[in-house]
């Protein structure tokens, strides 16, 4: 199979770029000939990542997305150390789990300030020159959870269904300037944020997929890709699931 490279010539940033399903998709779209903006909290972690892409003009940016000045910051950097933004794709995430009854409030605003706020910003940063160009592809990594809840997880279920109101909320206030946003909602991926899992709990995971098996970073990382890119010109506004079929109804 050849490779295509049908992102040859744009700039996309990844949040949450430099590790996990962030890397993943940071590799997939540099393939399809994308310049990266890596952008994670920790500056070296990134630096490192941004150098293992294959290609050219890819950069690192230390950045707390849940910090709405810092994105601004970020997003004007890359505009002037890289070029315009064709592709946003907000993935990073945390998770910081608890039942309601326990959970303290600097656990519900952080997961919410990053998983949503963050997303916000970087969206809100990137969106008056998208609109100026006509021209832009948003992808939010939001997880099945957003779609079914969890218990133990109500910060990280409210902030990713969040998500999902706010993927279809954009894709509807930006489609006419040609400026596409939809969702990928990963269902049980293999990273450092699964990588506690107990060997029973990933059994019983295992008999609810009915593919058999966990996902990794490149079943999303693919389409990321599909999205990003000119594939996917008339679809705005989704929420594709990579989870195996865990979700389907
Ligand atoms: P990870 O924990 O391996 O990586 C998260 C990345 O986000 C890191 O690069 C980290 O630096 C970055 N990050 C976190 N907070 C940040 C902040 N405030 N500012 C800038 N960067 C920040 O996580 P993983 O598993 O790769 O997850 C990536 C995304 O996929 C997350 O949004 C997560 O919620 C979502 N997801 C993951 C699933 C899984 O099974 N691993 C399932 C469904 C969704």
């Amino acid at each position: 199979m050849t490779e295509t490279s049908e992102l040859a010539g744009t700039v996309a940033i990844v949040t949450g770029g430099s590790r996990g399903i962030g890397l993943g998709i940071s590799h997939e779209l540099a393939r399809a000939g994308a310049r990266i903006a890596v952008v994670a909290r920790d500056g070296e972690r990134a630096e490192a990542a941004a150098a293992e892409l294959a290609g050219e003009g890819h950069a690192a940016y230390s950045c707390d997305i849940a910090d709405s000045r810092a994105c601004r910051k970020t997003v004007s950097a890359v505009e002037s150390g890289q070029g315009p933004v064709a592709i946003l794709v907000n993935n990073a995430g945390i998770t910081r789990d608890n039942i309601v009854l326990r959970m303290r409030d600097d656990d519900w605003s952080g997961v919410i300030d990053t998983n949503l706020g963050g997303a916000f910003n970087m969206i809100r940063g990137v969106a008056r020159g998208m609109m100026k160009r006509r021209a832009g592809s948003i992808v939010n990594v939001t997880s099945v959870i957003g779609l079914m809840g969890n218990a133990g997880q109500a910060n990280y279920a409210a902030s990713k269904a969040g998500l999902h109101g706010l993927t279809k909320s954009v894709a509807r206030e930006l489609a006419t300037r040609n400026i596409r946003c939809n969702a990928v909602a990963p269902g049980f991926i293999r990273t450092d944020m699964t990588a506690d899992l107990a060997e029973a709990r990933v059994a019983e995971l295992k008999d609810r997929i009915p593919a058999g098996r966990l996902g990794n970073p490149e079943d999303v990382a693919g389409v990321v890709r599909f999205l990003a890119g000119p594939a996917a010109g008339y679809i705005t506004g989704q929420i594709i699931a990579v989870d195996g079929g865990m979700t389907m109804q």
